[in-house]
């Protein structure tokens, strides 16, 4: 598999990253449970980007640990929106700016073997994770 990168900032968009990753897991070899996951993940993610951002993008990258011993998944959601004022808080269970669940990023994290959030009020978001095979 490629690396691919979808545009995000529909609902529509949203459900296609979320089918599109469930298809790459599937190809790479992912176990049925570790599909929906990762296809959890992606709609939980670029949800947010859509909806806090607008716009954004999901690129889906095939990824290899050092020593090529194990294969994995790396999903990159970035966008250029208003950033997260309290990265600490959002990552906490049941935080939301929208009335949400609050449950987006927390959950996110949980699914997924590595998680990094990189974000700064007025310089965008990003939140990468990976998920090995
Ligand atoms: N891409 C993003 N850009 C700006 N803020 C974000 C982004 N993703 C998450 N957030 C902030 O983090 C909070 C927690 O996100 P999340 O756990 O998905 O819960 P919810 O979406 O239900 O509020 C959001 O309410 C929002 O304030
Ligand atoms: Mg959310």
């Amino acid at each position: 598999m490629e690396t691919r990168s979808i545009s995000l900032e529909s609902e529509q968009d949203i459900a296609v990253a979320r089918s599109e990753v469930r298809a790459a897991a599937e190809a790479m070899g992912f176990r049925a449970l570790d599909q929906t996951r990762l296809a959890t993940v992606a709609s939980e993610l670029a949800r947010n980007v859509v909806k806090y951002a607008g716009r954004g993008r999901l690129i889906m990258q095939p990824t290899e640990a050092a020593g090529g011993h194990r294969r994995g998944l790396r999903l990159i959601f970035e966008d250029s929106g208003p950033g997260i004022t309290d990265v600490e808080a959002a990552m906490r269970d049941g935080f939301s700016t929208s009335r949400g669940l609050g449950k987006g990023l927390p959950g996110s994290k949980r699914l997924v073997d590595e998680f990094k959030i990189e974000s700064a009020p007025g310089q965008g978001t990003r939140v990468t994770v990976v998920r090995w095979i």
